[in-house]
């Protein structure tokens, strides 16, 4: 069985593919890039009910591969470059034979991928590390699953200036209900939740009007998002409210927070 394990900023993933492509997937966080590769493994066979023995070859990326010599725990290790395997793992998982993928993991990436090529075309360090960032300087929430369920409960319009707050009309095509100035209506001292919503609208209207632009100038039509920041459930909303305006629509697939790991696995294994 070959697996990919893709060490991030802030987490290590894991997938294995099995003879008939079925995926198996685990996380661990990331501390050292070493010590959570050994850690992603053992929790892998523990979750799999596998041997050491089943794993024939490792495919290792993400910032923290840099780290990995060509074996982990005696199995051979290959490193696969991180934009190829973003793009490799986003078309696998979306179906797509091209698109542009954008992961959003501690920071942002967006790669655009057809077949086994993908080219890095930029990204921002607007990512999930952000989000995390500010929860705790703004809301004061230091717990992940804590800061997105204040995000779900919160209104950002507790803290956004809209275009409705400046004009009693719609602007060219931006509605009455569209972000005038995220941050821009900072009168009161806002809930916890309205800056966890506020927070999580910024950084994703942000990372989808830079996949818009970067998805019209490759004339890109399939915008895939990946990373482990889609498992916030309102980060899915914020995209999807730009479609009225952009008549663009973003794929989040499932597993999405393996797109990288499954990728590096696929590369080694077509
Ligand atoms: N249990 C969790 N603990 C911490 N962060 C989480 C958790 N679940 C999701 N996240 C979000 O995922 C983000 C990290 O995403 P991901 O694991 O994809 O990044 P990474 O691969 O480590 O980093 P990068 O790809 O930028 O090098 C965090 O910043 C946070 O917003
Ligand atoms: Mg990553």
């Amino acid at each position: 069985m070959i697996i990919g394990i893709d060490i991030g900023g802030t987490t290590t993933k894991i997938v294995g593919l099995g003879p008939n492509k079925e995926k198996i997937c685990a996380t661990v966080k990331a501390s050292d890039p070493v010590a959570s590769a050994a850690g992603a493994i053992g929790k892998f066979l523990s979750v799999a009910g596998k041997k050491m023995g089943d794993i024939s070859l490792i495919a290792v990326t993400g910032v923290g591969s840099a780290a990995i010599a060509d074996e982990v725990l005696g199995i051979k290790a290959i490193h696969v470059e991180e934009f190829s395997a973003v793009g490799l793992g986003g078309l696998e998982l979306s179906g797509a034979e091209r698109a542009l993928v954008v992961s959003v993991g501690t920071g942002t990436a967006i790669v655009h991928a057809e077949g086994r090529q993908a080219r890095h075309l930029g990204g921002s360090g607007i990512g999930g590390g952000t989000i995390l960032g500010l929860g705790k300087a703004l809301a004061g929430i230091t717990d992940f699953d804590t800061l997105a369920l204040a995000a779900s409960r919160g209104d950002e319009r507790g803290v956004d200036l809209t275009i409705g707050d400046i004009s009693p009309k719609a602007v060219g095509t931006l509605p009455r209900d569209a972000t005038a100035s995220n941050f821009g209506k900072m009168a009161d001292r806002p809930s916890a939740e309205d800056f966890s919503a506020g927070i999580v609208n910024m950084v994703f209207q942000t990372v989808g009007m830079l996949a818009i632009f970067a998805s019209r100038a490759e004339h890109d039509e399939t915008i895939v998002v990946v990373g482990n920041t889609m498992k916030i459930p309102s980060a899915r909303e914020v995209l999807k409210r730009l479609y009225p305006i952009y008549g663009i629509q973003f794929i989040v697939p499932e597993l999405a927070q393996y797109a990288t790991a499954l990728g590096a696995a696929l590369y080694l294994s077509e």
